[in-house]
């Protein structure tokens, strides 16, 4: 086993808890849970190799090769639509994209709706599926702001406990599509690590089926 495996995993809470699964079906990398502030980690022993990275760049490091394999919100997968294969459905992170307004919204054809989102792909796809006329303002944070300011009529936006919206006097108006983390491959290096990849996909199902 000469070559190592580049896992790119996404900085914060969903990382960690998919960097748990990883090591518990024999990728670890112990170094990996010292605090600091290092980026990329390797175990000599079974040749992986971790990198830190921003969730929205995970699948931009997997597309080019830079990471063999990654772990992405399936949001960013639908908005970024990468050039990548999507090999399994990791059961963390869950949660949904929705349209989300001011309570009483109504969503009507007869103007054009003004969409607060940082998904403007998902967006304008959702609504054109709806052929409602939509305009984007594309921001990157906060969203929940722009319907109380009315900026926006509407918001795009992730929803997982739906208490952002609660405190800011909002509701979820539509469900678009539900979400949750995703192991993504390299197409090239797929192919060239086979059997160690779809050894890691085989013991991660066999993890998530004991844990049901
Ligand atoms: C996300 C999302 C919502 C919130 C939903 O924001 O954009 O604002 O979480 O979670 P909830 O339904 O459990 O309240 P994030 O924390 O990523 O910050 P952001 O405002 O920068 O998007």
């Amino acid at each position: 086993m000469a070559e190592y495996l580049n896992i790119a995993l996404p900085k914060g809470r969903l990382g960690e808890k998919a960097y748990d699964i990883l090591e518990g079906i024999g990728f670890g990398c112990p170094s990996i849970r010292e605090q600091n502030r290092k980026l990329i980690f390797e175990n000599e022993e079974n040749h992986v190799r971790y990198f830190w990275v921003k969730p929205s760049d995970v699948a931009v490091y997997v597309e080019r090769g830079a990471a063999d394999v990654g772990i992405v919100g399936k949001d960013i997968l639908l908005e970024q639509g990468s050039d990548v294969y999507e090999l399994l459905d990791l059961g963390i992170g869950k949660c949904r994209m929705a349209v989300a307004g001011i309570k009483g919204t109504r969503l009507t054809t007869d103007k054009t709706l003004r969409v607060a989102t940082k998904f403007p792909n998902i967006a304008r796809e959702y609504f054109r599926r709806q052929s409602m006329e939509i305009e984007i303002i594309k921001l990157h944070g906060s969203i929940e702001i722009a319907p109380i300011l009315h900026m926006s009529d509407v918001i795009v936006d992730i929803v997982e406990t739906g208490t952002t919206l609660k405190e800011n006097n909002l509701e979820p108006l539509e469900d678009i599509v539900p979400i949750s983390a995703r192991l993504i491959a390299n197409k090239a290096s797929y192919q060239f690590n086979y059997e160690r990849v779809r050894k890691m996909c085989e013991k991660i199902e066999e993890l998530r089926e004991k844990a049901k």
